[in-house]
């Protein structure tokens, strides 16, 4: 079965994002861009999915995307065509590698791939989830042949050392959790051909990044989990619902190289190719006016996260996949997490009580600076509802930022939409009608 993500009028979304702005782009962009000059130059501070980016690109204006995910900016740098050359504009070296059937030198997965396909052929799955239980992984304390061990340990001293792309690192990980065990393969498979490539010279950076977000889009669909995201697997261990049963059969069948094909037809078909834009990693907390100045920033587009959820925690999957280091796995009296999450997680001040009237107040105060219009994405929970309670209040953060640009600059502008939310004690998706809010300051 496919699952494509989803196209908004110029936008393309390349994986499942909680709290992307597709619904909003029209209002967001008409408030960000106004009176602004053609080529004049926005900051998406928190670029996420990167579909405002792409939005903003379409309409002419200069954009930079910086995100602390890895995965993001790879999204960006694909999705703006960044170092897009002439002489190396189609994705064709790209479709050659999507295609292949199982790789020889995964073999020793074999008897797990086969027992796999069985149980989804027969739409067992119990079956498939035994596959999941029994599959040798490099953190599961389990007796395996010495030919595992050596793979494992491979991929466990790479990710301690910081190497790139070891053999099987996705595989050795996430099999049967987060991914069916042919699906972790296909994975490893396709990163390990874009990288080589890349190394090889036969496509430059502009193709390997579209590549790596069509094999990261790949993994969004593919994904069993609730809410599409990598903050927890389904429990293997616990006998599923009738409910789950049929999401993993679904999940598992999908096919993640027919994925990667489909997305690289989008990210071609959709990358914006005016104008010239550019994308880093960047800490919103270290953004300085200094830099603003420097970039010839008018606009600043702020969307950051409100609640105690770390993105970090939903995608950390994906980060690993596109930095193409393993994941050293955080261990808790000598357990590793159930998410799988690695040790080093960003933990961002705008997801904090305590800390994000600073960091807001610092946003603030370097837009300024800048001489720069601030744009401020905020959504509130509706009255008596149960959602996760907000770092700041949207009357503090009025209050924060009518401190530094005079509260007759400031206005706020309702969006119509219906939003949805993550709710955590159902561990599902709960439709509601959230305000969605835009902080406008201006700089006169
Ligand atoms: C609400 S999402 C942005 C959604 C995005 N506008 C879209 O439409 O997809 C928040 C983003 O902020 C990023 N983020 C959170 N804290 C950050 C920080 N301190 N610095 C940079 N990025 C941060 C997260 O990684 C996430 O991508």
């Amino acid at each position: 079965m496919r699952t494509m993500q989803q196209t908004e009028a110029s936008s393309w979304r390349p994986v499942q994002f909680l709290g992307n702005k597709l619904r909003v782009l029209d209002e967001v962009s008409k408030v960000v861009i106004r009176d602004r000059e053609p080529g004049a130059t926005v900051w998406d501070a928190f670029c996420g999915s990167t579909v405002v980016s792409q939005r903003l690109a379409s309409q002419g204006m200069r954009v930079l995307a910086t995100d602390k995910l890895v995965c993001s900016v790879t999204f960006a740098r694909a999705m703006l065509s960044i170092g897009r050359g002439e002489r190396a504009d189609d994705l064709d070296a790209l479709r050659a590698i999507g295609s292949l059937r199982m790789p020889a030198d995964y073999e020793l997965w074999a008897p797990y791939v086969e027992a796999e396909e069985v149980a989804l052929t027969r739409g067992s799955a119990e079956d498939a989830i035994a596959v999941s239980r029994a599959v040798p992984l490099r953190w599961r304390e389990a007796s395996m042949s010495p030919a595992f061990r050596s793979v494992f340990d491979e991929v466990d001293r790479a990710s301690m050392d910081g190497v790139h792309r070891p053999f099987a690192s996705m595989t050795s990980t996430y099999a049967g959790t987060y991914f069916g065990v042919k699906q972790a393969i296909e994975l490893d498979r396709l990163v390990g051909e874009v990288m080589r490539l890349f190394a090889h010279g036969k496509i430059q950076r502009w193709q390997a990044d579209a590549g790596l977000t069509a094999v990261a889009s790949a993994a969004s669909a593919a994904v069993f989990s609730a809410g599409k995201h990598f903050a927890q697997p389904i429990n293997a261990n616990q006998q599923l619902t009738p409910f789950q049963a049929r999401r993993l059969l679904q999940d598992r069948k999908i096919d993640v190289s027919e994925l990667f094909l489909d997305a690289l037809n989008q990210i071609e078909q959709s990358a914006e190719r005016s104008g010239t834009h550019n994308a880093f990693e960047l800490e919103a907390e270290h953004l300085s006016s200094d830099l603003l100045i420097e970039h010839d920033v008018s606009t600043v587009y702020a969307d950051p996260p409100y609640t105690a959820q770390q993105y970090s925690r939903f995608y950390h999957v994906l980060d690993t996949l596109t930095l193409g280091v393993p994941a050293n796995l955080q261990r808790k009296n000598g357990q590793i997490t159930k998410g799988l999450y690695p040790v080093e997680r960003f933990k961002s001040a705008f997801c904090s009580r305590r800390a994000a009237p600073i960091a807001f107040r610092n946003l603030a105060e370097n837009a300024y600076d800048a001489s720069a219009r601030l744009v401020i994405s905020y959504s509130e929970s509706a009255p008596g509802s149960t959602g996760n309670s907000r770092s700041i209040s949207l009357e503090e953060l009025l209050q924060t930022v009518s401190g530094v640009y005079g509260a007759c600059n400031v206005d706020v502008t309702t969006l119509d939409i219906r939003y949805r939310q993550f709710n955590q004690s159902s561990a599902a998706y709960a439709s509601r009608e959230d305000p969605e809010v835009l902080v406008v300051a201006e700089h006169r």
